[in-house]
């Protein structure tokens, strides 16, 4: 697809598609007047008519003939009360599901003059662009690596998009977003992977082919040995019931000043989780591919991070692991000592996620982090709280809470946050080891926190419990490319200029 910004009159910029924003009631933006002028006031009579509405991400579709453009789409903004980001967002996917598959190869793509309410960082020219951006390329993803009949080639192939001028600022703003949009299509590439061919091997061969294509990207890979000499039993433990065997993954990217401490991004990487001996039911343990949708979110914001060149450093860690019952595979009553010392008991060898993030998250102290941001598919009762609107949060931190929140807010990609009180820790007590790794039914979200807790005490730190963001169920069955948004938004947000 090729993509570019327009600032000519839209009147003058020929295209097989031109789609503009019409409001319910109210001040029309420029374009959508200016259309109307050169189209004779077609776009008044229509909506006078009744034939069309503009209720918001309602799209109509206006064959013209042989005009300036073949086409008008005209994309509903709603009231003016109620237009947004988040509904700005909507009627850009509407917008995008009919160009898609459409008979247009290009279209001029006239909103970014579209007003939303909100403050200057969701509603400015600028937020408009790099939304549409990734909008684009997200909506326009497709996942068909294993259907033997190919779907037809798309005929649309040209996207201008209207700016009020085409400079450096306009630019950027608009390939942060195409960039956020391919970073969640490559996370959603791993996710959508079949588990047969994602083990945690495949995985790290991912993040060594990203640093063979990207010099500002490294690569280093810890195999057993390895993570068996620093005492990472408890991620060990998870990983020897497979034949595949675990790797701890880690990727840099300094684009910062050297003395500036990473902000370091932990992603759990359970390439199939069957739940081990505590053996998951059988009904949609297909979706269990998806356990490793942390580790594919700190992938597709590395790519981004490659791609964008920001000025700040990050450091990716990533404990990949297949969980499987097996005669060699961890039992519940095992207790294994962590790489910080502290001892596990495992109750149940279904809350695996912990056992291998506390490793990591051990092993990041190493790199002194200005923060540590771990994200994990780590409990169904994450979506029982929160369903699949939002990701959960919980932090030792308020201040990098609250900036997670925000990011997570700008780019409609949200978290919510739960308590990290200290009176749920009791609920880990084990009779044999310094802890249980489950807390019983109450409160799964905030226990399996508590627990990440107990290794995360020397830095700052935020978990994002993506179990019910990170992929859709059903029909749509597929990766979200969640929270790649909002982890693109929090770290451009701190880094350099
Ligand atoms: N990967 C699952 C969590 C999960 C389940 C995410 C369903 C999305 C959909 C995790 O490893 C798990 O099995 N957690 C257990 C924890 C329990 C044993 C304390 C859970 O949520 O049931
Ligand atoms: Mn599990
Ligand atoms: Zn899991």
């Amino acid at each position: 697809m090729n993509f570019s910004l327009n600032s000519k009159a839209i009147a003058n910029t020929k295209a097989d598609c031109l789609v503009v924003a019409l409001p319910e009631k109210g001040d029309w933006p420029a374009s959508t007047t200016e259309a109307d002028g050169a189209l004779g006031g077609l776009i008044s009579k229509l909506q006078k008519a009744g034939d069309i509405s503009g209720k918001s991400a309602e799209t109509n579709l206006i064959p013209l003939g042989d005009q300036t453009w073949g086409r008008l789409l005209v994309v509903g903004t709603g009231k003016d009360a109620d237009r947004n980001p988040a509904s700005f967002r909507k009627a850009l996917i509407a917008m995008t599901g009919v160009l898609k598959d459409g008979p247009s190869k290009s279209v001029l793509i006239a909103l970014t003059d579209t007003t939303l309410n909100g403050n200057g960082d969701v509603s400015s020219e600028l937020a408009k662009l790099s939304m549409i951006g990734r909008t684009l390329e997200d909506q326009l993803y497709a996942f068909s690596d294993f259907k033997s009949e190919k779907p037809a080639a798309r005929k649309l192939s040209k996207i201008l998009v209207a700016a009020s001028d085409t400079g450096k600022a306009q630019k950027e703003a608009f390939n942060l977003g195409l960039a956020t949009g391919r970073g969640m299509n490559y996370t959603r590439d791993l996710g959508n992977m079949p588990p047969n061919i994602c083990h945690p091997m495949w995985l790290a061969e991912q993040a060594v082919k990203m640093a063979a294509d990207h010099d500002c990207i490294k690569a280093e890979i810890l195999d057993e040995k390895q993570m068996k000499k620093l005492g990472m039993n408890s991620l060990l433990a998870v990983g020897q019931g497979s034949t595949q065997p675990p790797r701890l993954i880690v990727m840099e990217y300094r684009g910062g000043k050297a003395k500036d401490k990473p902000h370091v991004l932990v992603g759990k990487g359970i390439t199939f989780d069957t739940g081990g001996i505590s053996l998951k039911p059988g009904a949609g343990m297909d979706e269990m591919k998806y356990d490793m949708g942390g580790s594919a979110a700190v992938f597709g914001a590395m790519q981004v991070l490659a791609e964008i060149q920001p000025e700040i450093n990050v450091v990716a860690v990533i404990a990949a692991a297949e969980n499987m019952p097996d005669g060699n595979a961890a039992r519940p009553g095992d207790i294994v000592t962590t790489m910080s010392g502290q001892t596990v008991e495992i109750l149940n060898t279904d809350a695996e996620g912990r056992l291998v993030l506390c490793d990591a998250l051990t092993y990041v102290k190493k790199f002194d982090p200005e923060v540590v941001i771990d994200l994990a598919t780590l409990t169904g009762a994450c979506i029982i709280a929160l369903g699949h609107e939002a990701t959960g949060l919980l932090a030792n931190n308020d201040e990098l809470a609250n900036e997670l929140l925000a990011a997570g807010d700008r780019a409609s990609d949200k978290a919510w946050r739960l308590p990290l009180w200290d009176d749920y820790q009791s609920l880990l007590d084990s009779n044999f080891a310094d802890m249980a790794n489950i807390g019983g039914r109450s409160a799964g979200t905030i226990t399996a926190a508590c627990f990440l807790s107990r290794f995360t005490k020397e830095y700052r730190w935020a978990h994002l419990d993506i179990a019910g963001t990170a992929w859709h169920s059903g029909k749509a069955k597929g990766s979200s490319g969640r929270p790649v948004p909002l982890l693109v938004d929090y770290l451009m947000s701190h880094a350099g200029k």
